[in-house]
Formats: structure tokens, sequence, C-alpha cells
């Protein structure tokens, strides 16, 4: 008790994230790849990139971004291939035409897979990769994503009264590792980091198959415990998954392309099975606990942080509110305000123009007809905003790194999903009184007002929030602090093999048992069959004759 305590306090005191760790060994030369995504993946990377370069490692990052860090030991390279212009054209319009994105989908990642090692920095990379410690993949693309059609389920809400909402259309997104940068780990000690969270598909590769009566897929968090129906549900979603994007659709394609340019590579499923860990963008206190690996380590919230000073004239503007209070509404990176829908725009200029609320509103471009309580500005710093006492609720398109930040500076949360894993974290927030979700499809300037007026006079919201809050920064090390120990403890152990669960490396019959139990069974045939034969012959024996002499 009093080591846990001291460890706690340890951690605190260290000011620094990874204070607490012995100096390393030596600088690394690590290698960061996350060739397919979004800014908000490397949102997530950054964090564990700087605090590796406070331990005196260099980092190199594959993006497809413009570099964003001056920090001189991190050194972004950028492929610059031009796909991402159609998938971040108009999010709004991509949730909605699901088979649009699939046809994308199929054509992008294939395209990305033929250029990307004919970028000559990138095969500059490729040919250099053995100089590095260690290289860290994107295990995602999950912004870029969406899947395999159909609509996402949304369970009816228990007691809103009111208009229920109905499903919205956004599709079904597999945003899974794309695979196509593995022919950089090819006998290259590597792991991933996982940033959406826990991805059941990824688990089973590590040899954690995960049960599908209560853990929750990817895309979709039924209330717990779940019925009958979601368990059906829940299971194909936990099998049709993983067939669609490894087996059907898209990993084959992938490989074609990646196997004409190396023919003598191992097939690319082949060479992800050979990870030594994970860092999983999840923790317990934020989503439903699962049984995990030691190779399997929670660094969620990595990027949370205490709030900074604001610039002066935004917080008085903030201070300003009184009582009445502030309203924080952004939508993320990708959704850009310019492509909202009219209607829906106008709904919330309503809305806030009927509200008491100050309203602070992160949107790019000219709006007009805005009230007097309306603050619009392009860019805003989101965490020291949430942190704000002033700030009563984040209305939020329901991306992870928004929810978790609104977790952690305790502000209760009015989600709008557009796509991808969005409405799970929309669902999240509604099963954990987080705060409401509304649907794009069904907005009205009304509806608007009644959530953010629950939210706001409410207390359960904020108590409910504060209480998840108070439980995801309660831990023993801070997730830099681990997720910095487990990088380089792989580095030190040159992969790290002893973290491998020999559940990975067993074919499907062998880890369901399956000839286990077609054993057992034929030896219980057997025997009930030699019982038979033997209950025969005694009888036959002892009884055989007269039963044979009364009927003759
Ligand atoms: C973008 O989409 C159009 C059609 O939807 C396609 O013809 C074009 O090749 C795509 N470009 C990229 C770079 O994906
Ligand atoms: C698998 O990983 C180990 C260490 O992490 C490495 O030495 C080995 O070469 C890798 N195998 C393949 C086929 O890449």
């Amino acid at each position: 008790m009093q080591v846990v305590t001291l460890c706690v306090l340890a951690a605190a005191l260290a000011g620094q994230a990874t204070g607490g760790l012995l100096p390393p060994e030596r600088p690394y030369k690590i290698l960061m790849l996350l060739p397919v995504g979004s800014k908000s993946h490397r949102n997530v990377f950054l964090p564990l990139a700087e605090a590796l370069t406070d331990r005196g490692h260099k980092i190199v990052m594959l993006t497809n971004l413009p570099p964003a860090s001056k920090n001189p030991n991190i050194m972004e390279i950028n492929h610059d291939l031009p796909y991402m212009g159609n998938a971040t054209q108009n999010m709004f319009d991509k949730g909605k035409k699901s088979g649009r994105c699939l046809g994308d989908f199929k054509y992008m990642l294939p395209f990305i897979a033929k250029e990307l090692y004919k970028v000559p920095a990138v095969k500059k990379l490729y040919d250099k990769r053995k100089e590095f410690d260690l290289i860290v993949v994107n295990h995602m693309l999950n912004e870029v994503s969406a899947g395999p059609g159909g609509k996402m389920y949304i369970p009816k809400q228990p007691g809103r009264g009111g208009n229920k909402p109905p499903p919205p259309t956004q599709p079904h997104p597999p945003s899974f590792c794309p695979q196509i940068a593995y022919p950089f780990v090819h006998e290259v000690p590597f792991i991933t980091v996982a940033t959406p969270g826990m991805d059941h598909c990824q688990s089973a590769v590590y040899g954690n198959v995960l049960n599908p009566s209560y853990a929750p897929n990817f895309m979709v968090t039924f209330p717990l415990p779940m019925s009958l129906w979601h368990r059906l549900k829940n299971t194909f979603m936990h099998l049709y998954i993983p067939f669609f994007w490894r087996t059907w659709a898209v990993v084959p394609a992938v490989q074609k392309e990646i196997s004409a340019q190396f023919p003598h590579l191992p097939p690319l499923l082949e060479l992800e099975r050979n990870q030594s860990l994970t860092l999983m963008n999840t923790h317990f206190s934020i989503a439903t606990p699962v049984p995990l690996l030691p190779s399997q380590v929670e660094v969620g919230a990595m990027h949370c942080r205490p709030a900074k000073p604001l610039p002066k004239d935004l917080e008085s503007w903030l201070d300003g509110a009184g009582s009445a209070g502030v309203i924080y509404f952004s939508l993320g990176s990708i959704a850009r305000g310019e492509t909202m829908p009219p209607e829906y725009r106008q709904a919330f200029l309503e809305a806030f123009r009927r509200l008491p609320q100050r309203v602070l509103w992160k949107y790019e471009g000219e709006l007009e007809g805005v009230s007097d309580n309306v603050r619009i500005s392009s860019w805003l710093p989101q965490q020291d905003v949430l942190a704000h006492d002033s700030v009563k609720v984040f209305i939020s398109h329901g991306g992870l790194l928004s929810l978790q930040e609104s977790i952690f500076h305790a502000t209760p949360l009015l989600v709008l999903p557009i796509f991808a894993d969005q409405p799970k974290n929309a669902m999240f927030v509604e099963n954990s009184g987080l705060g409401r979700m509304l649907v794009w499809e069904e907005l009205t300037a009304d509806s608007i007002v009644d959530a953010l007026t629950d939210i706001i006079t409410q207390p359960k919201y904020k108590e409910n929030v504060a209480k998840m809050s108070a439980s995801l920064r309660d831990q023993l090390t801070t997730p830099q602090e681990r997720a910095v120990f487990w990088t380089e403890y792989v580095i030190r152990h040159r992969g790290a093999p002893q973290l491998r669960c020999p559940g990975a490396q067993i074919s499907w019959v062998e880890f369901l048992m399956l000839d286990v139990m077609g054993l057992l069974l034929a030896a219980l045939l057997l025997l009930v069959f030699i019982l038979r034969r033997l209950v025969k012959t005694v009888s036959t024996l002892l009884f055989g004759n007269t039963a044979k002499t009364k009927k003759e």
C-alpha cells in the first residue's frame, strides 16, 4: 500500500511525463510509419515521439501530412501522395454515401500500395530501415475509412421522451490497418500504435480472441448486458469485419500490389503477426474493460494534459459569460465548417440565438446571421478551453481524441457523430451518462436547445463525467511513461519474444480445441459402442439362451 502511494507521489512529483524511468542505455533510432491517416492519428503519435525525444532518442516519422513538429529530434517525411484529397473533401457527404466510400477505399489503398515505395524519400527510408532500432506502425486508418455499407445500428434510448433518434445512415467503417507499411518491418522488431483503441481483429492477431458475448466490436457498442439479438449481431460483426477486410476486399488487393514489388516478402498478414507489442489508445476507465495480454498496453488519453493559460482576450470572454456559462462547439479537424449543409448551420445559429449561454464555435470560413453571444474562431486551444470552469458542455462530432479530452477535463458532451467510430463513441457517451447524442438527419433548433438545456441544467451529466475523469487520472504511471517504457523494453529485449502469447502461433482448429473435442467425442462414442456390445454380450451369456428358447 505504502509503495503504491509512494509511486503515485513519485509519478505526480516527477513533473516530466517520463520522470520515473531510469535513463536509457543509449539513444535509439526509431522509425514511425503512419502513411495513411489524418491529423488525429499524428496527434496520438506526437506525444509519444516527444516523450521519446525527451529521453534522447531520435524519431523519423513517415506521414501524409505537412510537418507539424518543431522538435529538432523528430524528422517528419511527407510522402505527399494525392489520395487524401478524395477522402477528406466532405465528410458530411461521405457519411451518407457508403457505397461511394467503399469504392474510394478499394481504389485508394491499392493505389497507395502501388505508389508509396516509388516515392524517392520513401524508397530511401525503406533501404535504410534496418538501421533503426525499432519501427512503430500505425494500426488503423480510422478517419479516412468507411466500409462495407449498410446502416449503422443505434440502440433506442430508453426514457428520453420526445423523438427517438432513428438509426443514422453512417456506413460501417472497417478502419483497419492498411497493411501497406508492413514491407518495412520484415526482419526488424516492430510495435504498433492502435490509434482508435481496442480492435478485436488486432487482438486476435496477438492470440487474445475477445468474447463477443460481452466485448463490443469495432463499430457498435450495445448496452450491457447484451440481449440475445445483440449478441447475435455482435458475433456477426466480430466475424464479418475481419472477413471483409482481411480475406475478401482490401488486404488481397493491397497484397497483390506489394507482391509485384517485393516478390520475396512473406505475406503481409504473416508479417503483421510478428508485432511485439501494441500501445492502445484506450483505458479501462473510458471503455468496456476486457482481458488483455502483457503485449497489449493501454496508453489512452496520452495526449491529454493539464490546461495551459488561455490567450488573454479569450480568457476574459469566457469569464464574462457569468453563471450561464459557455458552450464549446467543434467538429474536429476533418469535417470543416463550410462543408456543413446550410440547414444544419441555420439550426445551430437559431438555437444559439435562443440560449442564454455564450457559444465558442470553431468554424472555418465566414458565417452570416451570428448572434452576439457567439464567438467564431478557426482554431482554438481545445484542451485549455475544455478545462475552463465556464465551459458547461462540448458539442462534438465524437472523435476519439475529443472524447478523451472532454472526459479528462470533466466536460459533459453533446455528440453529433458523422462517421467512422464516432457513432460508437456517441453511444458510449449516452450509455455512460456523460451527455447526450443527436442525429444530424433529425437536427432542429428545438432539439439542439432541448439537449443543451438538459445537459446544462441537470447535474448528473457533470457528476458522471467528473467521476470518470477522476478514474482516468488515477493511475500508477502516466500513459506516456508506460508508452516510453514498453517501447524501450522491446528494443532492449530485441523484439521481446517473452511477450508472445502461444495462442497466436497455433491454428484456429487448435485454438478452439476442435481437435481435442473431436477426439473426446470419438472416445465417448467408442465407449458407448463398447458398453453396448458388452451389455449385449453379457445379457446374451446370462439370458440369451433362455430368451431364444422362449421364442423358439
Ligand atoms: C478520386 O476519385 C475519383 C472518382 O471518384 C477518381 O477518378 C480519382 O482517381 C480519385 N483520385 C484519387 C487520387 O484517389
Ligand atoms: C520477427 O521479429 C523478430 C524480432 O522482433 C525479428 O528478429 C524477425 O526477423 C522477424 N521475422 C520476420 C519474418 O520479419
